[in-house]
């Protein structure tokens, strides 16, 4: 497999096999991805890697404090509020993340007016899909937004490996902003790390179309500008 087909063929995978994960070739996909480079080689990037029964108690910690409704203070912002962008890019974002929730919620069956079944659905997130390996990605609080660059470096070199691997990954930022509740139940410094997202990994359920759900993507003309080629059509 080559780069390009890798690139082509990852995507977020929201239904796994119960199939584990050998340990061997977990350490050989983290050694590798982890020659992902960043700014001034910092490696802003810690990784709490999880399977079995404490992969289930991170999940059941995590599904208590959701369910008990308790608004956890916001660490960082996900997405751009109102206001944070000019206004047709404001759409423009919002336009996109309701068409990949709204294709994921035809899928599961739910009906976006069905509070409850998107309450349900969102918690699959702290189920990691039902993937047999489950990590928390947090970056070092004190640094700055390149850090958080850095790491997506590494998780992108991830996912792609996974891919060569015959594994299949999920990002989810579902896992940020849970208050306490992710630093002490995996006894994470939170004046040193900031919780970023959660990585599902396993081999992909074929049976299911929540495991290669297709996305799109803007036109190159949309966010490249080329300059000095004379045969560009863009
Ligand atoms: C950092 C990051 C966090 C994400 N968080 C979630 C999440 O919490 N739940 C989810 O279902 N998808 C999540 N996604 C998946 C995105 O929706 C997905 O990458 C996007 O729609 C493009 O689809 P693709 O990954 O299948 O190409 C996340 C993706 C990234 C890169």
């Amino acid at each position: 497999m080559d780069v390009a087909e890798a690139l082509r063929e990852r995507c977020t995978c929201r239904a796994f096999l119960p199939r584990a994960v050998s340990v061997e070739l977990l350490e050989r996909l983290l050694e590798t991805a982890n020659r992902a480079p960043s700014g001034g080689n910092t490696q802003p990037w810690h990784l709490y890697v999880l399977t079995g029964k404490h992969l289930q108690a991170l999940t059941e910690a995590v599904i208590k404090h959701f369910g008990s409704g308790t608004m956890s203070p916001l660490e960082y912002k996900v997405y751009p509020s109102k206001g944070d962008l000019p206004d047709d890019l404001h759409k423009a974002y919002m336009s996109r993340r309701i068409k990949v929730a709204q294709d994921m919620w035809d899928l599961m069956g739910v009906q976006r007016e069905d509070q409850a079944a998107r309450a349900k659905a969102l918690v699959e997130n702290f189920r990691f899909w039902g993937a047999p390996v489950g990590m928390v990605v947090t970056v070092d609080r004190g640094g700055d937004k390149n850090a958080w660059g850095h790491t997506g470096m590494f998780l992108q070199s991830l996912a792609l490996l996974a891919v060569q691997y015959g594994l299949a990954t999920a990002m989810l930022e579902a896992w940020g902003n849970l208050g306490s509740c992710v630093y002490d139940t995996l006894n994470i410094a939170m004046d040193r790390e900031v919780v970023w997202c959660g990585v599902a990994l396993g081999y992909a359920d074929p049976g299911s179309k929540l495991s290669t759900m297709p996305t799109e993507r803007r036109p190159l003309g949309e966010l490249c500008r080329f300059q000095g080629f004379e045969k560009s059509k863009l």
